[in-house]
């Protein structure tokens, strides 16, 4: 009787405590999860954590998840070496799964079993299980059932620069917690550069005596205008060991980067008899690229630069080492008798694809892949690191485009996709960019980063191995603290971690988003200061050429209720689902929570008669910038205001001439263009627009021309170019935009060809 009325109680004291499942639905998705018809376990305080007896790594792996869950949900795990035990959380290594880094997780009435292919996988899994934990002091059930996953890249990285901006110990630890939460393996740690050397050489004390301070900081880009107030800082080595150890334990490999032989200026600032002209070097006060670079003719710097890479691989024990490469000009060089007599010695003669000087940064760069080899350890470079030759055993990574990483894996080197059209996380994430802190400039929307692909298509099977994954680097000139930090990677890192994990053909934007507001409820726990654009609606535009209209999706992280207007009216209509734009719109959305309503979305579309039309291009665009091709043109989603996110299309030298053809003989009068105008980045305007019509598609005949001036000072904006024309009907129309042949005389490039950038054409 006693017993039953115990029972009774129990049950009674379960139902009258709430209770809350976790969601195996995590960021990244698993690949399996597999639940039972019924059954869920409870997690308890006091419940144990067995692992191994004497695996190290494996007594670290359930401190970590009992330090989760506790932060989660308050209840304390309790790990216990030794074998494993019913209703308790087991960890263990099976040697029945393929891939080092996949897990298995079941829980089911005999407790959790969480097992990994290494400790490594085990840790993932741990990752997974804390994800799928509501945050809540409610009872936490476990659904019955089975969850497998595994990564589908190697190589899973993260950059962040520390000179720009130097970031303390406590918030690299912090970075570096927030890349175990994201499933990374790498943390790729760009050590120095123009604007501060941050890594302790013992034999060189001066790099870190003068070369990691500045006597002030340009305000904003580059102003002219400075802050006055001196700024340094720098890692002991034995602060660097201590960071290899914090991220060893979440499986996360460090890789130190002492970029060379440009973005120097930290060095030089120390030691300028390794320059080539000066005998004073500052450490840079403003951004961009400086023209003060290593003389690499001269011996003393390749031993200068053995004796860092010598300190740097003694204290980190990453296999590979990267020795930058990037954005090194080579004009000091060029009249540099040191450099040059290197460059007779060595007998390097300009060919077709590569000038002595970039012959030059080769040697150098090979010189220091010899000796990185010589003591075990493998080269990685930026792409630059291809001209003149690749280093034999070097890997690339490609940040300029996918173009340097196909061209290494295509000569059998190992790659790491890191493009700055999907990965370059210091780009605004917003349009709104007056309502976004100061950034570099650029656009990469969370829904863009997760379309990333790192494996070009035009790979064969074979070459795609040499992908070894991908990463997202933080470049950080305009990030001051750690704070700005997590704003600027948060929630792209776990945009970018659905690619570094799932299948391609198992990614899907929309259920992504659904997902979120769970992983956001942990990043508040976890005190994270994320953007929170994904809780806006995300209006997505996509052109419907079969039938000819523009899809809208209006998406919300949560699914919370969203209300539009397609005509410029306030919302009124609750959005259900697609809408199809077959005219014109003009559309305003926002989603509503308790009776608040979101920041609206708007936008404009107008369907015109060049839309969705059949259109060739006489040149091709920039190989860098032609995304999707010439059917873009017409797709009716015009391009935002950056040039690198994907719509515009950028020409070099030849004019941008499209032919339209209209199917049957269509009445027109006025053609538009628009261009994208950004001067600072040799973008410019078009320097005339033509417009021809023809019923055959040989014989042409002009309909109008114009001709504008070029400028003659920066100009940034976006301009739409009308040109009217007596009313035609044609078959075909040729609308040609002229690019500038020669940069005016105000601008760093004078002389050189101009970029044009083109989104959309339109007729009426
Ligand atoms: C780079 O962004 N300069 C690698
Ligand atoms: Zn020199």
């Amino acid at each position: 009787m006693k017993k039953l009325f115990l029972l009774a109680a129990c049950c009674l004291c379960l139902h009258a405590q709430a209770q809350q499942k976790a969601d195996y639905r995590v960021v990244p998705l698993p690949e399996n999860i597999q639940l039972a018809k019924t059954g869920e376990l409870k997690l308890t305080d006091g419940m144990k954590v067995t692992y191994p007896a004497g695996n190290e790594l494996m007594k670290n792996n359930a401190e970590f998840l009992a330090e989760y869950v506790a932060e989660i949900t308050g209840l304390k795990l309790v790990p216990a070496a030794g074998a494993a035990q019913k209703g308790a959380i087991n960890l263990s290594l099976a040697k029945n799964l393929k891939n080092r880094e996949a897990y298995a997780v079941k829980v089911d009435a005999a407790g959790v079993s969480i097992s990994g292919a290494s400790e490594a996988g085990v840790f993932y899994g741990i990752q997974m299980l804390r994800k799928s934990l509501p945050v809540t002091q409610e009872a936490v059930l476990l659904p019955y059932g089975t969850v497998s996953d595994k990564p589908a890249f190697e190589y899973r990285g993260m950059m962040l620069d520390c000179s720009r901006h130097f970031f303390p110990v406590e918030f690299v630890k912090k970075y570096i917690d927030i890349l175990a939460l994201h499933g990374e393996n790498n943390f790729h740690w760009h050590l120095t550069d123009d604007q501060g050397w941050r890594f302790e050489v013992k034999r060189y004390p001066k790099l870190t005596e003068v070369g990691s301070k500045r006597a002030q900081t340009v305000i904003g880009h580059n102003t002219g205008i400075y802050d006055g107030t001196p700024y340094g800082g720098y890692y002991t080595q034995d602060q660097c060991r201590e960071i290899v150890e914090y991220a060893k334990k979440r499986y996360i490999n460090v890789m130190p980067e002492i970029d060379m032989p440009g973005h120097m200026l930290g060095a030089l600032a120390a030691y300028p008899e390794l320059g080539c002209h000066k005998d004073h070097y500052d450490v840079w006060q403003i951004w961009g690229v400086s023209d003060d670079v290593l003389c690499v003719g001269n011996p003393k710097t390749v031993e200068f630069i053995q004796g860092v890479l010598e300190e740097l691989i003694d204290v980190f024990p990453s296999e590979m080492i990267h020795v930058g490469g990037d954005e090194c000009p080579k004009t000091a060089w060029k009249t540099c008798p040191t450099c040059q007599a290197k460059a007779k010695e060595l007998g390097l003669v300009a060919t077709e694809k590569h000038t002595v000087e970039e012959q030059l940064q080769s040697y150098f760069i090979k010189e220091m892949e010899k000796f990185l080899n010589a003591h075990g350890r493998k080269m990685i470079g930026w792409d630059e690191t291809l001209e003149g030759g690749l280093a034999p055993n070097a890997s690339i990574m490609s940040w300029r485009g996918l173009e340097g990483g196909i061209e290494a894996a295509k000569q059998h080197h190992n790659v790491v996709m890191t493009p700055t059209s999907f990965c370059y996380f210091d780009y605004y994430q917003s349009t709104d960019q007056k309502n976004e802190p100061i950034a570099i400039g650029g656009f990469l929307p969370v829904s863009r980063v997760y379309e990333f692909n790192p494996v070009p298509e035009q790979l064969t099977a074979e070459e795609a191995k040499y992908i070894k994954g991908c990463q997202a680097n933080l470049w950080v000139e305009y990030i001051p603290d750690g704070n700005q930090v997590e704003y600027m990677v948060l929630p792209r890192m776990a945009a970018l971690c659905e690619t570094q994990w799932m299948d391609r053909s198992a990614k899907n934007y929309e259920d992504f988003v659904g997902r979120m507001p769970k992983l956001f409820a942990l990043y508040d726990k976890l005190g994270l200061n994320y953007a929170k654009h994904l809780l806006n609606v995300n209006g997505v535009l996509t052109s419907n050429f079969d039938e000819k209209c523009v899809e809208v999706n209006l998406l919300t992280a949560d699914k919370a209720p969203v209300y539009y207007s397609l005509d410029g009216s306030a919302p009124s209509k609750l959005y259900e689902g697609v809408l199809k734009v077959t005219d014109r719109a003009q559309i305003r959305a926002y989603a509503e929570r308790n009776g608040v309503k979101s920041p609206e979305w708007t936008e404009s579309v107008k369907v015109n008669k060049a839309s969705f039309k059949n259109i060739t291009l006489k040149d091709q665009p920039a190989p860098n910038y032609t995304y999707g091709g010439a059917k873009q043109l017409v797709d009716c989603i015009h391009g935002t205001n950056t040039f690198s996110m994907g719509a515009w299309l950028g020409f070099l030298g030849d004019d941008c001439v499209a032919t339209l053809d209209m199917g049957t003989p269509t009445e027109c009068s006025k053609a538009s263009v628009r261009v994208l105008v950004e001067t600072g980045s040799w973008v410019f305007d078009t320097n005339g627009l033509k417009v021809e019509a023809s019923d055959d598609g040989n014989n042409w005949k002009k309909l109008g021309e114009v001709f504008y001036p070029l400028p003659t000072d920066q100009e940034k904006t976006i301009r739409v170019h009308e040109l009217d024309f007596p009313k035609t009907k044609a078959r075909y129309f040729r609308v040609s935009a002229g690019t500038v042949k020669s940069i005016p005389q105000f601008h760093d490039g004078r002389g050189k060809k101009g970029y044009l950038f083109v989104d959309e054409i339109e007729l009426d």
